[in-house]
């Protein structure tokens, strides 16, 4: 375009005659002065509608690439807590965070790209393509051939591409992991010397990925030499069978050189076709996983019109429930146990004998591989699993703070909750001196962190009374702490206890002795279940031995 108004620059204004005139409608236009005015504003007005367009072609192409990778990213983030625990237990954080946040980013920022490079050089292909046939088609039949030879084997690396990007996705996974272990575990890396060891693991798994990367390098950076040999073959062909046609008369000498020209002019379009083509490959790869993620589902669901819990009436009941995490590793055997509406129980058993699963099945974070679990009677897998879970709060032994500050965690426990309430809960939680000094509106850090164990511990408590669920549990909620802040946490619990269906889980047996009933689970079975009285009578009875193995140990 420059230039095409630089010929008529030259035409007109400098080789110009002052006298030419043009008619336009009724005006008159010396030419020379005209063009001279206008030429010079049209190239920079030129110039400036293509820095436009060309910005308006950026701000869109990223607006649509953000636009889809967000979108992607919501549905994943959607998907990812929409998952059951034994999905987290399975998967590395590192893993996810690359599956679900990298994945989508790659895919979507290249597609965009790729698919504008990708029709530009089409273009240029198909233009040069009409300008061969034009001059000779039987030479451009033997030009196009070679070059779809040219790009054919762009197709074949797409494995490779594949195998290398899913295995990047496995270390890079590990290099997460690792970051975020180191940062979580960095006390007791500091405690046990493991810099060097982190330090050794992250180094091989640079490695691995260099040699993975490299591994794709060798097979990718073949890819232009090969074009571009095959192409030479395919001009060499050209120019021989062009001879033989120029010498037969059947094409002139200046339709051979156009010819030439045209085909070393569409070596560049072909080749960025080539690399293109290579990028989608990478494309496609990302999104295909992503596409794997999608097709995740959680295993536990209910049905979508079952009916909610309403509270619970009368009694929870295991009918003969076996479980296992993994097929053939039984972890519950045939537990049958009915607990009455505000009763008190109390496990009790040996460590890993299967009671944080038992009462892991009540909320369906799993579900009973055998048998099952009745509330009122009704199969819990057949009430609203949202509902479900709003009628149990759970106390865990380290419990999970959300980065935010302290009014933000309890209020998850009800969100709707008016501030009389809220004050209530915190005292109830003895609370209330604690929040005195440093205010409700104080970060918690991230995990709860700059919290005491005691402090998140009655946190955590304050957020499950605010929930006011009738069903809970505790599992070893003051096995963490000190004596001088279990005391405070068990007021606290005894508070949160009162007038509720209450499964407690503890090791120190002090903290058991007033429960209504006291189940012991041993190796995943229900050896004896009782009051504390009629368990201590039961001759070398479970109980009875531990009870006294901890009296004798002074841990009263
Ligand atoms: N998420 C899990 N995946 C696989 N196995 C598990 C998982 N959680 C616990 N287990 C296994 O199940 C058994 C019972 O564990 P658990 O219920 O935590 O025992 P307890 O609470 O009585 O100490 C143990 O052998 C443990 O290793
Ligand atoms: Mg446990």
């Amino acid at each position: 375009m420059v230039a095409l108004s630089l010929r008529f620059y030259t035409d007109y204004v400098i080789n110009g005659d002052p006298s030419q005139i043009w008619n336009f409608y009724d005006h008159t236009i010396y030419v020379q002065s005209f063009c001279a005015a206008v030429i010079p504003f049209g190239i920079v007005a030129f110039a400036a509608f293509q820095g436009f367009l060309k910005y308006v072609n950026f701000y869109l192409t990223n607006w649509v690439g953000n636009k889809i990778s967000n979108a992607l990213k919501v549905d994943l983030f959607k998907k990812l807590t929409s998952m059951d625990p034994q999905f987290y237990d399975v998967n590395s954080s590192g893993m996810v965070l690359s599956r679900f946040l990298s994945d989508p980013e790659t895919a979507s920022r290249n597609v965009i790209n790729s698919l504008e490079t990708l029709i530009t050089a089409f273009c240029g292909v198909i233009g040069l393509a009409f300008v061969l046939l034009f001059n000779s088609w039987k030479l451009a039949v033997i030009g196009l051939v070679i070059m779809g030879a040219a790009i054919t084997p762009v197709t074949f690396i797409r494995k490779k591409i594949k195998s290398a990007s899913n295995e990047n996705i496995v270390v890079g996974g590990d290099m997460t992991t690792n970051f975020n272990e180191t940062f979580g575990g960095n006390k007791i890396m500091s405690a046990y010397n493991l810099q060097d060891a982190r330090n050794n693991m992250f180094q091989s798994q640079i490695n691995q990925q260099f040699g993975i990367n490299m591994s794709l390098a060798k097979r990718v950076g073949w890819m232009s030499p090969i074009m571009y040999t095959v192409c030479a073959v395919g001009i060499a062909l050209v120019l021989k069978y062009g001879t033989h046609l120029v010498l037969s008369g059947q094409l002139s000498a200046g339709g051979l050189i156009s010819f030439v020209t045209s085909l070393l002019l569409l070596y560049k379009p072909v080749k960025t076709l080539g690399n293109t083509l290579t990028q989608i490959q990478g494309v496609f790869v990302s999104m295909g996983r992503v596409f794997e993620l999608f097709d995740l589902a959680p295993v536990i669901t209910a049905q979508p019109n079952a009916p909610k819990m309403q509270g619970l009436q009368n009694n929870i009941e295991f009918q003969n429930v076996s479980f296992e995490y993994e097929k053939g590793t039984p972890v519950l055997k045939n537990i049958n146990l009915t607990v009455q509406k505000n009763e008190m129980i109390a496990l009790v058993g040996n460590s890993g004998g299967g009671k944080s699963t038992l009462v892991n099945l009540l909320p369906r974070f799993y579900d009973v591989t055998q048998g099952k679990i009745e509330f009122d009677g009704e199969d819990i897998r057949n009430l609203d699993l949202v509902s479900l879970r709003e009628n149990i709060s759970f106390v865990f032994q380290d419990n999970f703070l959300f980065t935010g500050t302290i009014r933000d965690n309890i209020l998850m426990g009800n969100k709707n909750a008016a501030d009389d309430d809220l004050a209530s809960v915190i005292k109830m939680a003895h609370l209330d001196e604690f929040l005195e000094d440093v205010g409700i509106d104080a970060p918690v850090g991230e995990r709860g962190a700059s919290l005491s164990g005691g402090q998140r511990q009655r946190v955590a408590i304050a957020r499950a009374m605010l929930k006011d669920a009738p069903i809970i549990v505790l599992d070893e909620a003051t096995s963490a702490l000190d004596n001088k802040s279990e005391a405070v946490v068990q007021k606290a619990l005894d508070n949160l206890m009162a007038d509720k269906t209450v499964f407690v889980i503890a090791h120190r047996l002090s903290t058991i002795k007033n429960a209504d009933r006291i189940a012991v689970i041993n190796e995943g079975e229900l050896v004896e279940l009782g009051t504390h009285d009629e368990l201590m009578n039961i001759p070398d009875g479970s109980y009875k031995n531990l009870y006294n193995m901890q009296f004798s140990k002074g841990n009263f």
